[in-house]
This record gives structure tokens, sequence and C-alpha cells, in this order.
């Protein structure tokens, strides 16, 4: 019914051939794999804007799945059943786990993921914004997987064939998780809106306050999305901010009726001519104030990852010295 199956974004038949402008300081051999639609793996030559847009981008992609584990963490310790703590550890787990594949991507674009953190932590380097917003009632965890989970489902799925080797092949797994993470939201909601009335209203609360939230997740719009055009050209990107928001909106609507709760939007209607969900205009202020700095929850989000940064000193510090002890004996047998 809600299936975000792997098909649909990426692989529609007819999808227009990105734009190739040839730059001077491209390698031969990177503008031809590029040009075939190929994968560029670590070793190979690539143009440093490239590389740098991506060490970026999957930093910022790392710090937003590990930030991510604290608004739902938030309610572990308070799930209503054995059965819901046990999904939703799993599920703050995977975010942690998500957050390990794409350091380690970074790591072989040459990044030191010591560094990505410190950036992280000084406010140099940003996360996504959706999770500087609070979680106030066990509902939130149902919004955010449906919403949030279903927005990053939309976001990652096209990038399964992003031109950079091990950045593409570490979203299908990442993929395939938000999927399940995105369908246990789904079923927290579905339980809610078909409970008492109270729990109901509460479901409904969850999606008012999410819903224009997750549709800033897909960022700026078109017009106003500088780097855009280069990362489509570089096979970084496949589709432009909006036409992902509408696909988002697109997939969610029929959800919403599923669920019996309403989106908090009086303008979305079908466009019968143009084939999709028409829906009212953002108020991108609220982005953008959030992304710097002044969203409810961004100082309490950075400091309390920088105390279990802190806190897991020793952790590292028994894990270097373990490894450095491993490799003393082998090369003493050796
Ligand atoms: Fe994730
Ligand atoms: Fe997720």
């Amino acid at each position: 019914m809600y299936g975000n199956d792997f098909s649909a974004p990426g692989e529609a038949p007819g999808e227009a051939p990105r734009p190739r402008p040839a730059t001077a300081d491209e390698p031969v051999s990177f503008a031809a794999v590029i040009a075939d639609d190929g994968r560029v793996e670590p070793r190979d030559e690539m143009p440093e804007g490239y590389r740098r847009t991506l060490v970026r981008q999957i930093a910022q992609h790392a710090h937003s799945e590990i930030i991510g584990m604290q608004p739902e963490g938030n309610w572990i310790s308070r799930a209503p059943s054995l059965r819901r703590k046990a999904i939703l550890m799993a599920k703050v787990q995977d975010e942690a786990g998500h957050g390990l594949y794409l350091y380690a991507a970074a790591e072989t674009l040459g990044a030191d993921r010591a560094d990505l953190l410190d950036q992280l932590h000084s406010g140099r380097q940003k996360y996504s914004s959706i999770f500087n917003y609070p979680t106030l009632t066990w509902a939130d965890v149902g919004a955010i997987g449906w919403l949030v989970d279903g927005a990053a489902i939309v976001n990652q799925v096209p990038l399964c064939r992003c031109s950079y080797g091990p950045y593409a092949r570490a979203m299908v797994r990442v993929c395939k998780e938000e999927s399940f993470h995105q369908r246990q939201g789904f079923e927290i909601l579905h339980t809610l809106s078909h409970g008492t009335a109270e729990q109901k209203a509460m479901a409904q609360d969850a999606v008012d306050r999410y819903w224009w939230p997750s549709l800033m997740m897909f960022g700026p719009p078109d017009d106003d999305s500088p780097n855009s055009a280069q990362s489509m050209a570089w096979g970084i990107k496949r589709f432009s901010n909006d036409d992902l928001r509408q696909r988002f909106v697109d997939m969610t609507v029929p959800q919403a009726e599923a669920l019996g709760l309403t989106l908090p939007d009086p303008e979305i209607r079908w466009n019968e001519e143009r084939g999709h969900y028409d829906f009212g205009d953002i108020d991108f202020t609220e982005l953008f104030e959030v992304i710097k700095g002044n969203g409810p929850c961004n100082a309490q989000r950075l400091a309390h990852r920088v105390k279990a940064h802190d806190d897991g000193a020793w952790v590292r510090e028994a894990a270097s010295a373990y490894a450095a002890k491993q490799s003393a004996r082998s090369e003493g047998a050796a």
C-alpha cells in the first residue's frame, strides 16, 4: 500500500541525460567514467572539487545519522511496551550503523574521522536540521519514522546510483533499513490513530508538527540551491530538491489517508493536469533560522553529542591499545 520499493527514483524510463559541461581540471579518465555513468573508486583520479564536495556531503550525512539517534533515543526508556522498546532500540542502533558506514565512506576519500567529528562538535559542519526539533510525545517517534525516515528514503534511493562507488554501495543497505524504519513509524501512527480519541489526537499533533520540517529536509527550492547543478553534472545528485520534495508529497498523501490523519496543509490537492499533488508554500525562513543554530534543540543536541564523545574516550583508548597489542603479537609470531 505504501511500499517504498527501490525501483522508482532514477530508474524511470526516459530520464533525461545529465548535462556534462566539460571542465578543464577534470582528469580524462574521470570524465569518461562520469560520461559512461560508471563508478569512481577511491584510487581513481578525481577533481579536487569532486572529492571535497563528496567529503562535505558524506560527512554531513554521517553527522545527521548519529545526531538523529537523540530525538528517538529520548523515548527508549519510555516506550509503551517491551516490544516497542525492542523495535526502537534496534532502529536507533541502525542509525549508529549508518553513521559508521558513512564515516568509513568519507575515509576512502582521505578524510580523517576524528577531524570530521571535530568539525561537527565545533559547529563547522552541519547535520540535518530536522533533528533540532523536540520529541514531545510517543507519537513523535511514529511521525519521525513515517515522515523523516520516509523523506530520507526519497533523498537516499537516488544516491544508490551516485557516481562515487563507496557512497553508492553504503546507500543500498542504508535504504533497506530506512524502509523498515518508515514502516515501523507508520505502524505506530496507525495504532494510535485507531486507538482512543486521545491517542488519535496525539498522532495528529505529531504529524502537524513534523510535516513542514520534513518538507524542508529536501533543502532550499531549486532556484536557491547554487551547488545543485555541479553535483548533478558529477552524478552525485540525480534529482533536484523540488523534484524529490514533490515525489515525497506524492508518496505521503495517500499514506496519510490510509492512516486517517490530516496533513496540515489546506492546499494539498490532486492536480490532474500535472499528475502530482499540489501543496502550499513552505516558510523557508524557519529552515534558515534552524540551520543558523536557532532551532529549538540545536544547543542541546550538540552538547549531548560532545559529552557522549568525551565519555567514550576510554573506549577509543582501549580499542587502540588492544589493536596495538594484537599487531605486536602477530609481528612477534611472524
Ligand atoms: Fe539512517
Ligand atoms: Fe532511519
